[in-house]
């Protein structure tokens, strides 16, 4: 059972985010105003701070108790932020409202949309590398930084990004859709998950067991994000309703039928809360998180 208790902390930790985030924007001079005011609108408004949520407990999951876990939960919420300012561009989903306000490019048009984007993604890793700074286990920092830097890229979230938006009205194999989900939206919560593992320690066995945890929490996420584009409210998403529809993209509810989505987001969040026993290490609001996100209504 989720408690009051839980959704108290929940709300904590998105506050402590939000305030890491305000601390490590980068500062205005009188030529650049467009371009930060752009990047801290479209990291500062809304958003649930899951990914560097989930970075950070794992971190404590394998006893990480340092400084150099903030900024990389920054860059983490930055990479994502960006991939968001992207993704609801005219030339990708074309969509106008996200974490319940205007999208970037419609409220500063789209060459600045583009442009907050691509500064959101630079200034993830400027902020990154100020981590390896913090530690005395540098080694570690530079590990989790190529990870986050792959798993953003073609081998992650990008080369998701790029398939899903090529296949946009096409008829696409369970094989084709799963590659996608398994990129788009699983690499950075792997990312997430794996760089807190990698700085807080963890052995190559257990970072393994982490990759395939966060999949499964991903894989889930991404189809109860296509269930919730069908059955929530744009004011609970903070986002477009039926964007999916209207893109005419195949999704897990398109193709398998909305019951059997539902038992999709079901069985991967189980898989990830048994590789999280097999861990044999404890964080009881981590597990609690990752049950949470199955009934999400935003
Ligand atoms: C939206 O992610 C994109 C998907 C991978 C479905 P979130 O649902 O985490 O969006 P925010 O950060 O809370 O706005
Ligand atoms: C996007 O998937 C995942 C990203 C990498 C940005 P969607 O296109 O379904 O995300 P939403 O519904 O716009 O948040
Ligand atoms: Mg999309
Ligand atoms: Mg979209
Ligand atoms: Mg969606």
């Amino acid at each position: 059972m989720i408690s009051n208790n839980f959704e108290a902390k929940l709300k904590q930790k998105e506050d402590q985010v939000n305030q890491l985030l305000e601390d490590y924007c980068p500062k205005k001079d009188s030529f650049n105003e467009e371009i930060v005011e752009s990047l801290k609108y479209s990291l500062l408004v809304g958003g649930k701070r899951l990914r560097p949520i989930l970075m950070a407990e794992t971190y404590a999951l394998f006893g990480g108790n340092e400084k150099v876990i903030e900024p990389f939960m920054v860059a983490m919420e930055m990479i994502h932020s960006y991939s968001l300012v992207h993704d609801d561009l005219p030339a990708m989903d074309n969509d106008d409202y996200r974490r319940g306000n205007k999208t970037t490019w419609s409220k500063y048009g789209e060459d600045i949309g583009i442009l907050a984007g691509d500064a959101l993604l630079n200034f993830a890793y400027e902020t990154a590398f100020t981590g390896v700074a913090l530690t005395k286990n540098q080694d570690r920092a530079i590990k989790a930084l190529k990870v986050l830097a792959k798993k953003a890229g073609i081998y992650g979230m990008i080369g998701g990004q790029s398939v899903d938006v090529k296949n946009t009205g096409r008829e696409i194999n369970k094989e084709t859709l799963s590659y996608i989900y398994q990129l788009k939206t699983g690499a950075l919560i792997q990312a997430a998950m794996m760089v807190g593992a990698i700085l807080a320690g963890a052995s190559q066995e257990e970072v393994k067991i982490v990759e395939e945890m966060a999949l499964s929490i991903g894989m889930a996420f991404q189809i109860q994000d296509d269930i919730l584009d069908l059955t929530a409210t744009k004011e609970e998403l903070g986002k477009p309703i039926q964007s999916d529809l209207k893109n005419k993209k195949i999704t897990y509810v398109t193709l398998y039928g909305m019951q059997e989505a539902k038992e999709k987001v079901n069985s991967y969040s189980k898989e990830s809360i048994k590789l999280y026993h097999s861990l044999a290490k404890e964080n009881s609001f981590l597990e609690s998180l990752i049950e949470f996100l199955i009934n999400r209504r935003k």
